[in-house]
């Protein structure tokens, strides 16, 4: 499988590097190919167009696409701002379509609360629904992100690498069931 793994913290010393980090490591230990979708390696601007109608596109926008359109499916690691995600991940969503659809997207959230996230989370599956990418139901939240993982992206006793084993099960599920589907047909195609 191919997983497109979506950040979307643009800020100074941000958290979001290592739960990137956390999530390569989860999605490799499945054996399934993995890219990262960077907004601050791309220098993502905030949406002038949608890349659909781009006329002659960015090298960045056109590697970003690619790179959503080849995935099997995604995960997006969202962070809590205001009870929401970050805008980065949202303006990084926005910039596409069709890449997502009736594909899986697992999210994994993070806070510096107890919380880990899970209202950004609850947002995140209601923006998925539009995107047409199916957000699978468990989510991943992590609590106190700062003390819960080291920077290598191993978390804090192994704690939220068994947290995960049911997350990535579930995943794994949806991303064979609808790739099978995907073969098969596409709805109004
Ligand atoms: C603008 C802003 C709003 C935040 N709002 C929340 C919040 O609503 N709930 C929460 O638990 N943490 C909140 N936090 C704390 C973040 O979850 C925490 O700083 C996290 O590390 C941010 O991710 P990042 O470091 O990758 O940017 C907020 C942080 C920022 C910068």
């Amino acid at each position: 499988m191919n997983i497109a793994i979506l950040l979307g913290s643009v800020r100074n010393n941000r958290e979001g590097n290592k739960v990137g980090k956390f999530a390569k490591k989860l999605a490799e230990g499945r054996g399934w190919e993995v890219e990262i979708v960077d907004p601050v390696e791309y220098e993502l601007p905030m949406l002038e167009q949608v890349y659909k109608q781009m006329k002659t596109p960015d090298e960045k926008f056109v590697k970003i696409h690619n790179i959503l359109n080849n995935a099997d499916g995604f995960i997006m690691v969202a962070a809590e701002y205001n009870h929401s995600i970050p805008p980065a991940l949202k303006n990084l969503l926005d910039h596409y379509h069709q890449e997502y659809y009736y594909k899986p997207t697992a999210i994994i959230s993070y806070s510096s609360g107890p919380f880990g996230g899970i209202r950004a989370a609850e947002q995140l599956k209601l923006i998925c629904s539009e995107l047409r990418t199916i957000p699978i139901p468990i989510s991943l939240p992590i609590s106190k992100s700062h003390e819960s993982l080291n920077d290598d992206g191993t978390s804090v006793n192994g704690d939220y690498e068994r947290r995960a084993e049911k997350f990535l099960n579930e995943f794994q599920w949806y991303l064979e069931a609808l790739k099978n589907q995907r073969e098969k047909r596409i709805p109004n195609n």
